[in-house]
């Protein structure tokens, strides 16, 4: 389904590591001193289904793939209700840390098939206005996460299941805008934030 509603809606995707967190996090921080009336949101969230997914993330024992599958799924649709489409009515700018291509890409990588998720995904979402993709090769993004952060990397982040993801992402990610995650942050946001004020033009809403 396409957006409808008067609201702008964005995502970030990209693998563990490829500084998404910080790109939306700096993107809402330029956004709103422009001025615009955004909502910086994740997946998974906080919410029910979202939790149970965080908290299996670090627990000895993961959850199958279709049981995580399940999880993602319900979660989205709680997050596209109750969150998304609600300050998406409201006009509001939604930037959003992943979305559907990560089901697609992780779930895919444990073994299920990514073009079922996807197509099952876009039948029952809405679809972004904007996708934007970090690209960083999965060495590079396991070394980030060794050396910027002191925890164990969690299930997600071990280097073979990241590079399926990164492989998988590849056949799943049409329609993504590339990003050069190997920038300088401040570059990086410069050229997203020129890519969302264009589609921002382009849907009357600058
Ligand atoms: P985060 O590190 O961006 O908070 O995401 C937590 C993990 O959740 C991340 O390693 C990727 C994983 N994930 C999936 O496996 N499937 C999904 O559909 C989503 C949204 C995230």
């Amino acid at each position: 389904m396409k957006n409808q509603y008067p609201g702008f809606f964005l995502v970030i995707e990209g693998i563990d590591g490829s500084g998404k967190s910080t790109l939306a996090n700096n993107l809402y921080l330029a956004l709103k001193k422009m001025g615009k009336d955004c909502l910086l949101t994740f997946e998974p969230t906080n919410g029910k289904w979202g939790a149970i997914l965080r908290q299996s993330f670090t627990g000895a024992e993961r959850l199958s793939a279709n049981e995580e599958l399940g999880l993602f799924m319900k979660d989205r649709q709680d997050h596209l209700e109750n969150v998304i489409i609600p300050a998406l009515k409201d006009g509001r700018i939604i930037i959003c840390d992943r979305y559907y291509f990560s089901t697609a890409a992780y779930q895919g990588a444990r073994g299920l098939d990514p073009q079922a998720i996807l197509a099952e995904s876009r039948a029952k979402s809405l679809e972004p206005d904007l996708c934007l993709f970090l690209e960083l090769s999965p060495e590079e993004a396991i070394n980030r996460i060794r050396h910027g952060r002191k925890e164990k990397e969690n299930n997600f982040e071990q280097l073979d299941y990241l590079k399926s993801v990164a492989k998988i992402y590849g056949t799943v990610k049409n329609g993504c805008i590339p990003l050069d995650a190997t920038l300088p942050i401040e570059e990086l946001t410069d050229q997203a934030l020129k890519l969302i004020l264009q589609r921002l033009e382009d849907k009357n809403l600058n």
